[in-house]
């Protein structure tokens, strides 16, 4: 992403935020894994969305109308020879000339920078909670400036919420980011598509989800989240994700997989026969989540609110439940008792952007959140029938169905970024004997 588009967020935030004030946030860290093994690095999403700056042990400071520049990136040193055992390194250099800072300073040093940077403001922009140790080193540096206040030096005196402010800019998606969104949205396409060919009975669940892996890292992506490969009764199980079971012949295979492209993540499901045809009963339940999902994203439309996409996928959800038998009674009593989650315990969707679930309010006061164009959601109802499900017919037995895609708020109603996925169990079909 051009660095024309992190100044210009930087520049937004410092203008919401008011002169008086000073916005302090820390990357992620390196995480072990076990013994001398760290977790790949995956950068904190709003210090990404603030910086493109992808390494760990730095801070970013923005002081609005500081005289030598309001933009401050604390970060690692060059250091060569630590350079040559665990890789390269920005140092202050890189984080002017490459990151666009207005200074840049060695993060070993900011306990005796820091509190300078503090002292005149009124208040302080953070994100409390993320690290106890960084809430302790920043109260400590609040605190330095307390203990010299005699000498007339001025010390902030609110903490305010920085997440307040960044996470609703970030719940609006901009050209740039769209570009990306569309593009992780095409790579999993893809993958899906080459699991869908790949699968027949007796391949084992981590054989499909290996086609996930191949794409996305050909394409210089990852998983924005472990993928869910699920066949038979796996697919009932929610966050199923140990991806170990072989495929039997007659089951469905639900598959929850994405990947991220500079931070910017897609996610889709879609739920199909392991042998290439559905089963009477399976194409039951199926066209049930199919108009589910296909009402829910016709809801999706600037003035609509949050809830309606998941309140018209109930809705269909209980009334098919209610025709293949498996709810009894009155359709409005039931949606009223919210009978349907014993088979649909799960939202209709969530935010989609840096984070898989993303940032951003889905209620304003005691409100729902009204649908506004750049916005990016997913849509994914589902069945979820366990085997020995209470007065359940055998021949439902172990149904799980979701079918999931990312969709843009645009002015005028909505664009589904991964239309390109059938989704229609004959297209479906087709595919998979193609
Ligand atoms: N893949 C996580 C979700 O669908 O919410
Ligand atoms: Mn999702
Ligand atoms: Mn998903």
């Amino acid at each position: 992403m051009n660095q024309t588009e992190f100044k210009r967020r930087r520049t937004q935030l410092m203008k919401m935020m008011g002169k008086n004030s000073i916005a302090i946030l820390p990357s992620s860290s390196e995480i072990a894994r076990n013994r001398d093994v760290d977790f790949p690095f995956r950068q904190d999403s709003d210090f990404l969305y603030l910086t493109g700056f992808n390494e760990p042990d730095a801070v970013v400071v923005l002081a609005p109308g500081r005289k030598h520049g309001d933009y401050i990136l604390f970060c690692r040193e060059k250091d060569p020879e630590k350079e040559t055992w665990h890789g390269r390194r920005a140092g202050q250099e890189g984080a002017i000339e490459n990151y666009g800072a207005d200074d840049s300073f060695p993060i070993d040093d900011i306990d005796d920078i820091l509190p300078g940077l503090l002292e005149g403001r009124e208040s302080i922009y953070n994100i409390m909670g993320l690290s106890a140790d960084f809430d302790q080193q920043l109260i400590g540096w609040v605190n330095h400036i307390k203990v010299q206040s005699r000498n007339g030096k001025q010390v902030p005196s609110e903490f305010l919420a920085l997440d307040f402010i960044l996470h609703d800019m970030r719940l609006f998606k901009s050209k740039a980011e769209l570009k990306l969104m569309r593009q992780a949205a095409a790579i999993n396409v893809v993958a899906h598509k080459r699991a869908m060919r790949l699968c027949q009975p007796g391949q084992y669940e981590y054989q499909v989800s290996a086609e996930f892996d191949h794409e996305f890292k050909r394409n210089n992506t990852q998983h924005a989240y472990p993928a869910i490969v699920g066949g038979g009764a796996n697919g009932c199980i929610l966050h199923y994700t140990e991806n170990t079971d072989v495929l039997n012949d007659g089951d469905l295979l639900l598959i929850d997989a994405g990947c991220e492209v500079q931070g910017y993540a897609s996610d889709i499901s879609r739920t199909f026969p392991v042998n290439g045809k559905y089963s009477a009963a399976q194409r039951e339940v199926y066209e049930i989540v199919l108009a589910a999902q296909t009402a829910a994203i016709k809801t999706v439309k600037p003035g609509n609110h949050w809830n309606d996409p998941h309140h018209a996928a109930l809705r269909i959800i209980t009334k098919g439940l209610l025709e293949i038998g498996l709810l009894k009674g009155n359709l409005a009593t039931l949606i009223k008792d919210q009978s349907y989650r014993q088979f649909y315990m799960h939202r209709t969707g969530h935010w989609l952007g840096l984070d898989v679930h993303d940032v951003g309010d889905y209620k304003v006061g005691d409100q729902w959140r009204l649908f506004e164009p750049g916005m990016v959601l997913t849509v994914e109802p589902g069945i979820y029938i366990p085997a020995h499900s209470k007065s359940v017919p055998r021949k439902w037995w172990d149904i799980g169905i979701r079918i999931e895609d990312d969709v843009l708020v645009t002015s005028t109603g909505c664009e589904v970024l991964t239309e390109a996925l059938p989704r229609k169990m004959e297209d479906i079909e087709a595919l998979m004997a193609s």
